[in-house]
């Protein structure tokens, strides 16, 4: 990235001759350097400023509106331009990103740029997915270093490993809606609590009690570290299988946050007091979009229960034809 050498008295000038011949860089900012300052010019405009020295910035300063594809369509051949991710994730000071395959071989560059961008980020990974009932993620390091962060997110703090641990941003408002469901006298069952996205912030905003069951050692470890972060003491947390250790009649509400829980709803049920609300996630092909509601009514007629429905919503796309749904069922 190269910039004009210029000496303090004569930055005016250049600058507004780099601002009118469309030469300066608006991506950086005109940064100072001893009795000069360094005016960014955009590749192919050097014979424009021929009388002074042309420098490779090692270090460039960003403008903070700078976003990535506005850096790198001038680094990056023009037939790769349009794959520029426009999108990514910023969990803590980690950024999560989607790369396409046919960008692969400019990772390292993608990386190293978002971490001019954004300063106070000390790492960029690639997100390749999540595998299995676990959703451990799939990523690899491609700039800075470190995977462990601190995320803030509705006056709560979740600690965690993004290289371990799956982190679902897109789903905030779903947590932020069912905690202003939950009153204080409430027993509160999270079936799949992985670091507390839901137990978290029912626990911080409600006096109510919340048994947060995780199978996954490396989650329960930071919804153990979670717990003591947000200085909650209504949280029971449990290590192990919801199938296998959920206890009966004693829930005024479940949360089913898991996408492929369905076989769980039968033990969710159950753990109800008689009666309660079971908030259900499943992710759907829209070709059988009511696929979640016919499978709480079954599980409910096998368990001897009624139903109804209360709210039927997309929370998001899930994958191409798939969409992520939430029900609110009230069984009694
Ligand atoms: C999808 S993540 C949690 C997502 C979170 N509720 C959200 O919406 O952001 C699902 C969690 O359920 C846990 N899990 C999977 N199967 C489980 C089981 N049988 N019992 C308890 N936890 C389970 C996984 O380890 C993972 O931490």
């Amino acid at each position: 990235m190269k910039a004009a050498r210029v000496p303090k008295e004569k930055a005016e000038f250049v600058r507004k001759l780099a601002e009118k011949s469309k030469a300066k860089d608006r991506e950086r900012l005109i940064i100072q350097k001893g009795d000069c300052v360094e005016i960014p010019i955009k590749d192919g405009f050097e014979n424009l400023f021929s009388e002074y020295q042309i420098v490779e910035q090692k270090n460039p300063v960003f403008a903070r509106k700078s976003n990535l594809y506005g850096v790198l369509k001038e680094k990056i051949p023009k037939e790769y331009r349009e794959l520029i991710p426009r999108r990514y994730k910023i969990i803590g000071d980690i950024i999560l990103i989607k790369i396409p395959k046919r960008l692969e071989r400019f990772k390292e560059l993608i990386g190293d740029t978002l971490l001019r961008i954004h300063t106070r980020c000390k790492a960029v990974w690639v997100d390749r997915g999540k595998e299995g009932m676990l959703r451990k993620p799939k990523v690899e390091l491609i700039a800075g270093k470190g995977s462990e962060t601190i995320h803030k997110e509705s006056g709560c703090l979740f600690k965690l490993d993004i290289s371990k641990i799956m982190y679902s941003l897109g789903n905030q408002y779903e947590k932020v809606r069912i905690v202003k469901m939950v009153s204080d006298d409430e027993v509160v069952l999270d079936m799949f609590a992985g670091i507390g996205y839901f137990s978290i912030p029912i626990a911080r905003h409600s006096k109510a009690k919340v048994y947060a069951i995780e199978i996954n050692p490396t989650s329960y470890h930071y919804l153990l570290e979670n717990i003591k972060l947000n200085k909650v003491n209504n949280i029971v947390p449990i290590l192990g299988d919801s199938m296998h250790i959920t206890p009966e009649g004693f829930a005024d509400r479940v949360i089913m946050g898991h996408l492929y829980c369905h076989e769980f709803l039968p033990i969710a049920i159950r753990a109800l007091d008689g009666r309660g609300i079971i908030h259900y996630h499943e992710s759907t092909p829209e070709a059988v979009f009511d696929r979640p509601i016919k499978r709480i009514k079954m599980a409910a007629e096998k368990e001897g229960k009624r139903i109804e429905i209360l709210r039927f919503k997309k929370v998001k796309n899930y994958s191409p034809g798939v969409l992520h749904y939430v029900v609110d069922v009230y069984v009694y």
